[in-house]
C-alpha cells in the first residue's frame, strides 16, 4: 500500500498546465492503487467544459468556477452527480478553504493570491507553484504562512529543486543560491529578431511544455526575474545571495552553493511531474511516470551568464527586487498586463519590458511595501488600470 494512501487533495487552477500534470500524477497512482487520493476541490476561470470534464472523472466534492458566466454550463454539465457547483471570485475561496490534506496553488497571476491564502489561513499544506502572488505580496504572504503555521512546498522546478538541496538546520551556511534558466525560446536571437517575434514563437519553448503567461515569461526570462523574488520570499535569502545562470539543457534544476565550497543541485529530466510529484508525496518520494535522466546519452551540459541587455525584463525583476517597498508588486501587474496586450497582438515583443519600465517609473504610486493584502491587490489594480491605459494611448 502507498505511503499516502488516502490524501485528499484540492487542485486550484485544475484545467491548466500544471494542474493538469498535477491530475495525470494523481491517476497515475489510483490507476495502480486506488484510493491513493481523493480530490476535494477543483477550480478553473473559464474553461467549463474541461473543468467539468476532470470533475466527472475524478469526482470532487466541489467545483468552483472564478468567471460567473459559465455557472449555468458547468452545472449543466454536471448535472446529477451530486458535485457541489459554485462560481465567482469568492467560490475559489472556499474550495480553497475546504479541508484537505494537499492543496496545489496552480492559478496563473495575482488572481491566485487570495484562493491561496485561504488554504495557507486555514493552515494547509500548500503546493506553491503560482509565483505571482509571491511577487504581488511576497513579504505580507510569508507572514500568513508563519501565523497559520502552513506548510509551503515549492513546486515551481528551480525552486523544488533549491528545497531539495536546502540545508534547514544551517541557512547561515548558504552562501549563494544559484537559479537555471533554459534561456526560453529566444536565447540566441537578436533583438532585431525578437522585435519580430509572434506570440505563438513566445510560447514554443525548447525544454517545458507551459501555460501561455509563464511561457511568454520564460521567452523575456521575466520568469526568472519573478522566480528570484519568489526564492528571496520562500527561502529568507537576502537579493546579493540569488543569481541567475542560463543552462540550455533544463537539466540542473538549480544549485545551492555552501560556505565550504560544496555546490548541492538538484538534476532530473524537465518534466513538471518530478517537482510536483515531490510535493504530491511529501515527506516521502512518490513513483512519477517521467522519462530517467541518461547523462552519457546527453554527453554535455553547458552553463551561460544571462545576457540582461538582450533581456531587459531580467534586469528590471532584479532592480525592482533590490528596491523591494512597491515595486515587485507594480512590476508583476505591469508585466501581466503586457504579456496579455502581447498575447493579443497588441503590443510586439519588445514592447513588454518598455511597458514595465513605464510602469516602475511612472506609476503614480506609494514607494513603500503594501501593509495589507488589500492594499497590495488596491496597488496591482492601480497598475493594471495605469497600464492599460498608457496602452489605450
Ligand atoms: N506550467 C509550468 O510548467 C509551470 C512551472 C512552474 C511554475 N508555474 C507557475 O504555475 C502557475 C500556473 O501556470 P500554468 O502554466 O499551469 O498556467 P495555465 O496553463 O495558464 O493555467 C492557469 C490556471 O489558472 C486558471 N486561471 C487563470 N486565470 C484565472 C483567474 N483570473 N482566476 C482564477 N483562475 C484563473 C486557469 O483556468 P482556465 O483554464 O479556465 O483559464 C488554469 O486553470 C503560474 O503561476 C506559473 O508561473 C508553471
Amino acid at each position: 500500500m502507498s505511503e499516502v494512501q488516502g490524501r485528499s487533495v484540492t487542485i486550484l487552477g485544475s484545467t491548466g498546465s500544471v494542474g493538469v500534470s498535477t491530475i495525470d500524477l494523481i491517476e497515475h497512482h489510483n490507476a495502480r492503487s486506488p484510493g491513493t487520493y481523493r480530490v476535494v476541490a477543483l477550480t478553473a476561470n473559464t474553461n467549463a467544459p474541461e473543468l467539468a470534464a476532470q470533475a466527472r472523472k475524478l469526482k470532487p466534492e466541489f467545483v468552483a468556477i472564478a468567471d460567473a458566466s459559465r455557472y449555468g454550463e458547468l452545472r449543466d454539465e454536471l448535472t446529477g452527480t451530486g458535485i457541489e457547483v459554485a462560481a465567482g471570485a469568492e467560490a475559489l475561496e472556499v474550495a480553497a478553504a475546504k479541508t484537505c490534506d494537499w492543496v496545489m496553488a496552480s492559478i496563473v497571476g495575482a488572481a491566485g493570491l487570495r484562493p491561496t491564502l485561504a488554504a495557507v489561513r486555514r493552515g494547509a499544506t500548500v503546493a506553491i507553484a503560482n509565483k505571482e502572488c509571491l511577487v504581488c505580496a511576497g513579504d505580507l504572504f510569508m507572514r500568513e504562512v508563519r501565523s497559520a503555521k502552513a506548510t509551503l512546498l515549492p513546486v515551481d522546478s528551480e525552486h523544488n529543486a533549491v528545497f531539495q538541496v536546502f540545508e534547514v538546520e544551517q541557512p547561515n551556511a548558504i552562501e549563494q543560491i544559484t537559479l537555471t534558466a533554459s534561456g526560453g525560446p529566444f536565447r540566441t536571437w537578436t533583438r532585431e529578431q525578437m522585435a519580430k517575434a509572434t506570440p505563438a514563437e513566445a510560447c514554443k519553448h525548447p525544454n517545458w511544455s507551459m501555460g501561455s503567461k509563464i511561457s511568454v515569461d520564460s521567452a523575456t526570462l521575466m520568469n526568472k526575474g519573478l522566480e528570484l523574488i519568489e526564492a528571496h520570499h520562500l527561502f529568507a535569502v537576502p537579493p546579493e545571495r540569488l543569481s541567475v545562470i542560463v543552462h540550455p539543457q533544463s537539466i540542473v534544476h538549480s544549485l545551492v552553493a555552501y560556505i565550504d565550497g560544496s555546490v548541492l543541485a538538484q538534476l532530473g529530466s524537465p518534466d513538471m511531474r518530478t517537482p510536483i510529484a515531490y510535493t504530491l508525496g511529501y515527506p516521502n518520494r512518490i513513483e512519477a511516470p517521467t522519462r530517467r535522466l541518461n547523462l552519457a546519452d546527453l554527453g554535455q551540459l553547458s552553463f551561460e551568464t544571462p545576457d540582461t541587455v538582450r533581456f531587459p525584463c531580467l534586469a528590471l525583476a532584479q532592480e525592482a527586487l533590490r528596491q523591494g517597498g512597491s515595486a515587485p508588486t507594480i512590476l508583476n501587474a505591469a508585466n501581466e498586463v503586457a504579456v496579455e496586450a502581447f498575447l493579443a497582438r497588441k503590443i510586439g515583443f519588445l514592447d513588454i519590458p518598455r511597458v514595465v519600465e513605464s510602469a516602475l517609473s511612472g506609476c503614480d504610486a506609494p514607494g513603500r511595501a503594501p501593509a495589507s493584502i488589500a492594499e497590495a491587490l488596491t496597488l496591482d489594480q492601480v497598475v493594471r488600470d495605469y497600464t492599460k491605459r498608457r496602452l489605450a494611448t
